[in-house]
């Protein structure tokens, strides 16, 4: 055995011996650091002449390359072990039942709001979101709402104080999820299917209203899309939320300066033990129609101030309080007590944190 082999079996014996990660490393410095017992063996082969070198060269570079090779290989074992030790001590049993019951419920809006994708998703739609702080331009400019247009003293809007920005950059909290129409044509361009579920403001209070409620808003932009489109997807969506097939909409002629044209839509409804239960024909005996979200073709001005070619693009659009959709499928009758954070009424109305809702497994599970 050479020299060479004679040291690399010392320096493996050492290396396959350690039994933690810092000696592995002395050992590692004490042969391939700056001043090891390899490295300096490396340097001699500069005062060699070229046939020594020949026949000692090969020797030392096969002698670093198995030390390194040890190295590596002890390495990864101790790693290896600390880690089986490391998980072993943090091993938890996820079949062992929870110590509590989980404590809590989710608030029927975010349920609505979860049933509402789940059911658009279907569909085909993504969700979108905007900023809850609005400029003046997305919330009314845009949506060809102009500064002296009656339509926003209607929307009794918060506000911010003005600045010395220009009035298109006032800010104010969005009084509709309309702006998210704005801003998913300018920020996605067509083609469009999304929902736009959150939080809107506006100055009122009874019980039918509060300063802040939820919305949703819908948009589906494409080529040649029409009001059919529109009434067959509310149809459908109103059909999957209130789990009956039972539903006959009226589509009444409205005005909103962003759709053109515009319907209300009404769902037939009748009483039932002081509940207002969804379904049948308004008209029928004992039944009436319930006005229910605002609706329409995506106005050509708005589809042009969003930078896109009205002429090539249609769409349609709606809005609905998520609130009231809770209140009719849930039953709850005051708007106010949604915002009122009582427990009581939270453990009463309020959803399991598990019961996901899912088409297959029963919208409102
Ligand atoms: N933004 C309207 C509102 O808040 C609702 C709406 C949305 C109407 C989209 C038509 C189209 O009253």
């Amino acid at each position: 055995m050479s020299d060479y082999q004679a040291m690399q079996a010392e320096l493996t014996g050492a290396i396959a011996a350690a039994t933690d990660l810092d000696a592995l490393e002395a050992l590692r410095v004490a042969a391939l650091g700056k001043a090891g017992s390899v490295t300096g063996l490396l340097k001699t082969l500069g005062s060699l002449t070229p046939e020594e070198r020949q026949t000692v060269g090969p020797q030392i570079h096969a002698l670093r390359e198995g030390v390194t090779a040890a190295l590596a290989e002890r390495k990864a074992a101790l790693e290896g072990a600390a880690l089986e030790v490391k998980l072993a001590g943090e091993r938890l049993d996820m079949t062992l039942p929870a110590a509590a019951a989980p404590r809590g419920s989710v608030h029927p809006v975010s349920q609505v709001m979860d049933e509402l994708a789940e059911i658009f998703a279907d569909m085909g739609f993504a969700v979108a979101t905007g900023p809850e702080i609005e400029d003046d331009w997305h919330n009314f400019t845009a949506l060809n709402i102009p500064e002296t247009h009656p339509a926003r003293a209607m929307h009794d809007t918060f506000y911010f104080p003005e600045s010395s920005e220009s009035a298109a950059q006032r800010m104010l909290l969005r009084t509709h999820t309309s702006p998210v129409q704005i801003r998913t044509m300018m920020s996605e361009g067509p083609p469009i299917r999304i929902i736009a579920p959150g939080r809107v403001y506006r100055s009122d209070s009874d019980a039918t209203h509060t300063p802040m409620f939820h919305q949703v808003e819908g948009l589906v932009i494409d080529r040649g899309i029409h009001m059919g489109h529109l009434k067959w997807t509310l149809e459908t969506f109103l059909k999957a939320y209130f789990e009956t097939d039972d539903i006959v909409l009226r589509l009444r002629p409205s005005y909103f300066p962003f759709t053109e044209p515009s319907a209300e839509v009404d769902v037939g409804y009748k009483h039932e033990k002081g509940r207002r239960i969804v379904g049948g024909h308004g008209d029928d005996a004992g039944h009436s129609w319930m006005e229910l979200l605002g609706s329409g073709m995506v106005n050509r001005r708005v589809i042009a101030n969003c930078g896109l070619d009205p002429d090539v693009w249609q769409g349609f659009a709606f809005g609905v309080g998520v609130d009231r959709l809770a209140m009719l499928k849930y039953g709850m009758d005051d708007l106010r007590a949604f915002f009122d954070g009582d427990l009581r009424w939270l453990a009463h109305y309020g959803f399991g944190a598990l019961s996901v809702p899912t088409l297959s497994g029963g919208i409102s599970a």
